[in-house]
């Protein structure tokens, strides 16, 4: 897939019958227990090739105003062609369809890639999630040698 084919770029809801596609899950998440907390009482959505899912983003409503991206990740055969910058603007329509004033996204103070893609789809600062990685997983999670603790949160005003 190329660049300039990100026209034709669609992606689907998944129907509560329908497979989670974990693989996909646990390149952004570290376990699938935290996976779990989430993914039941959201609405998960996947861009799919050949039938076959190879990115997909999470949709958790914190409240009437607010919601949050709680994952987001593209096939690592995939990555670096546009479809995480496409699903931020897509995850974007969805909540404005859906009615809500502010979509969040979280990641760690470390990552940095992540955090320079959702400030290009027009995330700014919001607030940090003191010790969420430390509190909410019962390992550390060590990322380049470090290991993760705060959450940085992205907010992005969505206008209906
Ligand atoms: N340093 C800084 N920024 C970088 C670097 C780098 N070394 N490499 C890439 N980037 C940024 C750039 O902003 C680049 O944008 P560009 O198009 O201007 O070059 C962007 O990353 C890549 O954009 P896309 O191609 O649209 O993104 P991709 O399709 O690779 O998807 C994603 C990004 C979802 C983060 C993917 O890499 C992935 O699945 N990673 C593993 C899982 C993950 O980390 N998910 C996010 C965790 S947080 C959460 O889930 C809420």
């Amino acid at each position: 897939m190329k660049r300039r084919d990100k026209m034709k770029l669609k992606t689907r809801r998944l129907e509560g019958y329908e497979r989670i596609p974990y693989e996909l899950l646990l390149l952004a998440d570290e376990s699938m227990a935290a996976i779990n907390r989430y993914v039941m009482h959201s609405d998960i959505y996947v861009l799919e090739r050949g039938g076959k899912p190879i990115a997909v983003y999470v949709l958790y409503g914190l409240n009437e105003y607010e919601l949050e991206i709680k994952n987001i990740a593209v096939d690592r055969a995939y990555q670096g062609r546009g479809i995480g910058g496409f699903l931020l603007q897509d995850a974007a329509a969805r909540a404005a369809e859906k009615g809500y004033s502010s979509l969040l996204i979280g990641t760690a103070e470390t990552a940095v890639k992540q955090l320079a893609l959702y400030r290009k789809a027009g995330f700014g600062f919001h607030t940090i999630r003191k010790d969420f990685f430390t509190a909410n997983y019962p390992v550390p999670i060590v990322e380049g040698g470090v290991p993760l603790q705060h959450m940085v949160v992205l907010r992005k005003e969505i206008r209906c």
